[in-house]
């Protein structure tokens, strides 16, 4: 999705404009600008298709200076891809960026045509321009006229505005999608995500809905929705500094599967002691909350979406609580019933997907009885506006393709469900040592099942070819085969579909031959003879088989059959466990296939429109 950078210092930015792009490229873009302003009240904007090196080659041969600036990646939603759609956009002195959707863009075109203005894009963005350069003529400041062009707007935004002829002042609004400043001395900055300030410092503040913010060298002030002068806090990030560098790795995907042990140690570090979940830590009145929860909701999408559904069988069978699982963007269109004493749990990696912030403001008026978020981004939307939130510790992820992700998740998830039964009464203390055993056992497993990347490495030769490929999985290893499939689909372009696999018979039999691959996730467990009837069923079409199972399960390998053979891990944690090795045949495949593995076509990192 569009990043955004600022900045307003009395050195040239336009390298820093330019590193912050960088950062923010793994979001998903299509071109690239940046708008800068010196001393003597220059101006200077280039924009260019394509990846920011064009950019950041077109300024270094245009020579552009000046010490403030802004800057945009653009993700086309109303548009081409195109230079003429690529922010900033101009109006008079008035330039712009701006990220998310303004609804109301049409009606506004058509008033500010009448008005004589002339429109150069196809953008929704280009009417905040206008609107800005016309309420300036009546403002006295420009921090006046971007409020009245806030008042005006309908949708969602994070926007800058720079004045031509007021070099030494940003003004940037909030509604709907995230800004960040990051102060420095005697110079200040601002971006869509604080990743892409890291280089320049770690201090943050984050605007709040509604909030106006006038940026100056020396000076951060900021109004809110009723243009009062508010205070807000400012946090010390420790994101890390290389958070942005691939190091020894080929692509971030590849780096952030690897970092898996590390991201579950830091998410499971302080919340459990040796034999128990410290349910405290899991949030705010954590115990109080719990105590009364009589049902689970998780809403969430895309790769959240299916470590939710995962959790969904340890909610209902360890902690012995009802859950429902619900795509963010069905949910929030649909009318339900919340049930009594409902706890509503979002997840996500980033915490500002549009869908799941709209299903978790809409539930905040439907009666839930609390709002709690698993992510992994501090100072996040969906963070900042729960009422607590367990935050998995992933560290940064780049990759589109989301993977250290889903597995802190899950892992939080389980610690979640523990003290949800511990409360309830359904997990006793003999229980409880035992899952927390296993879950301190995790991240060595997660090394071990990484070891499998030769052999998988070799399997992915069989994949890259293909057009379609089938998973299978049963109970909570269907979840897991859905989280493969959507790996494989989205990094290698191959069509993947996943399946329960008693499902099999009621259709995609009908698509079984030698030229689609059928994966299956078979670990030893109670449901493994029912598998092994439908591994059969594939095997008796012509299917060629892939299965990932431990040495108990029995399977040998044959002509119609390839076993993956990974140690036995227990039952609780095995689907996380069996996530790596898919996320490392989709790696694979994709890396044979040549395409783009970190920002796959049509894709973006943090979906924040809807
Ligand atoms: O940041 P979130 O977890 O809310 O994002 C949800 C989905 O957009 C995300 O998981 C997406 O499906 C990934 N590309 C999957 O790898």
């Amino acid at each position: 999705m569009c990043g955004i950078v600022g900045a307003v210092a009395q050195r040239d930015i336009a390298e820093i404009l330019v590193e912050g792009l960088r950062r923010l490229e793994y979001r998903g873009y299509d071109s690239a600008g940046v708008a800068i302003v010196d001393a003597d009240c220059n101006l200077e904007r280039v924009r260019r298709l394509g990846k920011v090196q064009e950019l950041a080659d077109a300024i270094e041969t245009k020579h552009v200076h000046g010490g403030t600036g802004i800057a945009h990646t653009r993700w086309a939603t109303h548009g081409e891809p195109s230079e003429a759609n690529a922010h900033p956009h101009i109006s008079g002195d008035i330039a712009v960026v701006h990220n998310g959707i303004i609804e109301n863009y049409e009606v506004l075109r058509e008033e500010l045509r009448a008005r004589g203005y002339v429109f150069e894009s196809q953008t929704d963005t280009e009417v905040i321009a206008h609107l800005v350069e016309w309420e300036r003529r009546t403002s006295e400041t420009l921090l006046e006229a971007v409020q009245k062009t806030a008042k005006q707007l309908e949708g969602a935004y994070g926007t800058v505005v720079v004045d031509r002829k007021d070099p030494e002042r940003l003004i940037v609004a909030r509604s709907g999608s995230p800004i960040v400043i990051g102060l420095g001395v005697g110079e200040n900055f601002l971006a869509s995500d604080q990743l892409a300030l890291l280089n320049v410092t770690r201090r943050f503040i984050y605007l709040e809905e509604g909030d106006v913010a006038e940026i100056t060298r020396r000076d951060v002030n900021i109004f809110d929705l009723n243009g009062a002068k508010v205070e807000r806090e400012v946090t010390e990030s420790n994101a890390e500094h290389d958070a942005g560098e691939k190091g020894k790795y080929r692509h971030f995907m590849q780096k952030e599967i690897f970092e898996q042990p590390t991201a579950l140690v830091k998410t499971i570090e302080g919340r459990v002691t040796k034999d128990s979940v410290i349910t405290d830590s899991i949030g705010l009145h954590a115990t109080e909350i719990l105590n009364k929860v009589e049902h689970v909701q998780l809403i969430a999408c895309g790769t959240s979406y299916n470590s939710a559904m995962a959790s969904r069988y340890w909610f209902e069978s360890i902690a012995g609580v009802s859950c429902d699982v619900e795509i963010a963007s069905e949910f929030r269109y649909r009318k339900f019933v919340t049930r009594p004493n409902s706890l509503l749990i979002t997840l996500s990696q980033s915490g500002e997907t549009a869908d799941t912030l709209a299903a978790l403001r809409l539930a905040k008026e439907k009666g839930y009885m609390s709002a709690m978020t698993i992510c992994n981004v501090a100072g996040s939307s969906l963070v900042r506006e729960s009422d607590f939130a367990f935050m998995t510790r992933a560290g940064t992820e780049i990759g589109v393709a989301s993977t250290k992700a889903f597995t802190t998740q899950l892992a939080a998830l389980l610690m979640l469900v523990v003290a949800l039964g511990k409360q309830k009464g359904t997990v006793d203390k003999a229980l409880e040592a035992e899952i927390v055993g296993e879950i301190h056992k995790l991240p060595k497993q997660i090394e071990a099942a990484l070891n499998s990347e030769k052999e998988i490495e070799v399997l992915a030769e069989d994949f890259a070819d293909k057009h379609h490929t089938l998973f299978l999985g049963r109970g909570e290893y269907y979840p897991i085969a859905l989280e493969a499939a959507l790996k494989l689909k989205e990094i290698s372009y191959i069509h993947a579909e996943a399946y329960a696999a008693g499902e099999l018979k009621h259709g995609p039999l009908a698509l079984i031959d030698a030229d689609m691959p059928v994966v299956v996730v078979a670990p030893s467990n109670d449901l493994l003879e029912k598998l092994k009837s439908n591994i059969e069923e594939v095997r008796a079409r012509g299917g060629l088989l892939y299965v990932f199972a431990d040495e108990g399960a029995g399977f040998v390998s044959d002509e119609t059959m390839k076993v993956i053979t990974l140690p036995h891990v227990s039952e609780i944690t095995a689907p996380i466990f069996y996530t790596v090795p898919m996320q490392l045949l989709a790696y694979h495949v994709a890396l044979i296939k040549g395409t783009d593995v970190d920002q796959p076509r049509n894709l973006a990192k943090a979906v924040t429109v809807e």
